[in-house]
């Protein structure tokens, strides 16, 4: 058998990671193994530490408190980065969990970072996002961030939890604030499944097929076709809604004190009787005229469902070549 010359192909993969319970990096993993599998292919991982971590499991306190931060995308200090700035990389893939309809507060941070900056200037860029279910808004306020640094988006794959939506709205943030994710009283359990994340094998596939072709250097992305993201136009709304909410009283909060200080707190107990208020008035009243108005507004809906999917879109023509 002749082996051919040795690795003609060299490509370059940064891969930047951050997870409180590990789910984003486990997805992450997956995705990457058959980059790292590949001796044509190098991948340099930048795991992110912020300099004061983030509590997990969160009080109830110290989560609301990050909303601020977050939704006004305020970004915390990280500890050096192994990387220096002046890396090639051929492509850059960059998972990350929503916070408060925001990118999570280490990835932006990143995305502020003079040395990621520099690093994503010119570069071809793969989001990856797990998250509860909403990140229409976070996506949006990500790509301003990715233009910003001079990067270009060329897929955006997202993986939401299976749970029904209203099972969810409890599930989650047990999860978050007690670090129990198993199911109960007959509810399922928080987070991605693990057959999403075993089945997110196909994407990094098609990622080690389109570096080797050099399709990264194109304007087409690499995972169309594959089911990367469906976006749900019903929750359009409530994102709205709850970014102009968490826009306003995070700068309210973010005059009153630094993350962490009591001057937050007495805003912080309104904010949360503002926010009970609107759960028992507001929602059900917009849910039901959204009810009333959604076939008329379907065909908008559906044009905002495609716009969010771009660029990978939420087709699956290609899932067959890269089953398991
Ligand atoms: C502070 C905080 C805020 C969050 N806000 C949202 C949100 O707005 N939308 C959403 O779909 N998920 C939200 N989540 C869930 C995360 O996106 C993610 O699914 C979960 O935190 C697990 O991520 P991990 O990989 O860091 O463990 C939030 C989580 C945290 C900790």
């Amino acid at each position: 058998m002749n082996p051919g010359p040795p690795h003609p192909i060299s490509k370059k993969v940064l891969v930047v990671q951050y997870s409180q319970t590990g789910q984003l990096t486990r997805l992450c993993e997956r995705i990457v193994a058959p980059l790292r599998a590949d001796p044509r292919i190098s991948v340099h991982t930048e795991v992110l530490v912020p300099r004061k971590p983030f509590p997990f499991p969160w009080s109830f306190f110290s989560f609301l408190d990050a909303f601020p931060e977050s939704a006004h995308l305020v970004p915390p200090a990280l500890a050096p980065l192994s990387l220096q700035g002046d890396e090639d990389f051929d492509l850059v893939v960059l998972p990350y969990q929503v916070w408060f309809l925001a990118p999570s507060q280490p990835i932006t941070a990143f995305l502020k970072h003079p040395v990621g900056q520099a690093v994503l200037r010119g570069k071809p860029v793969v989001t990856v996002i797990a998250c509860r279910n909403m990140w229409l808004s976070a996506q949006e306020k990500l790509k301003a961030l990715l233009a910003a640094a001079g990067a270009r988006l060329i897929d955006n794959v997202v993986l939401t939890d299976p749970g029904p939506v209203l099972a969810t709205f409890i599930t989650t943030p047990r999860w978050l604030l007690s670090g129990k994710q198993a199911g109960f009283w007959g509810l399922p359990a928080a987070g991605l499944s693990g057959a999403q994340i075993q089945a997110s094998r196909r994407f990094g596939l098609a990622l080690r097929d389109g570096l080797l072709d050099g399709r990264e250097k194109g304007s087409q992305p690499l995972l169309a076709g594959l089911g990367a993201v469906r976006a749900d136009p019903r929750l359009i709304f409530s994102e709205k809604t709850g970014t102009r909410s968490f826009h306003v009283w995070g700068r309210l909060l973010l005059a009153a004190g630094r993350p962490g200080s009591w001057q937050r707190l007495p805003l912080l107990a309104l904010y949360v009787i503002f926010l009970v208020v609107m759960i028992v008035t507001l929602v059900p009243a917009s849910l039901a005229l959204q009810a009333v108005l959604r076939p008329f507004m379907k065909p908008w809906l559906s044009k905002m469902a495609l716009q969010f999917e771009q660029p990978s879109g939420s087709s699956t023509e290609r899932s067959h070549i890269y089953e398991d």
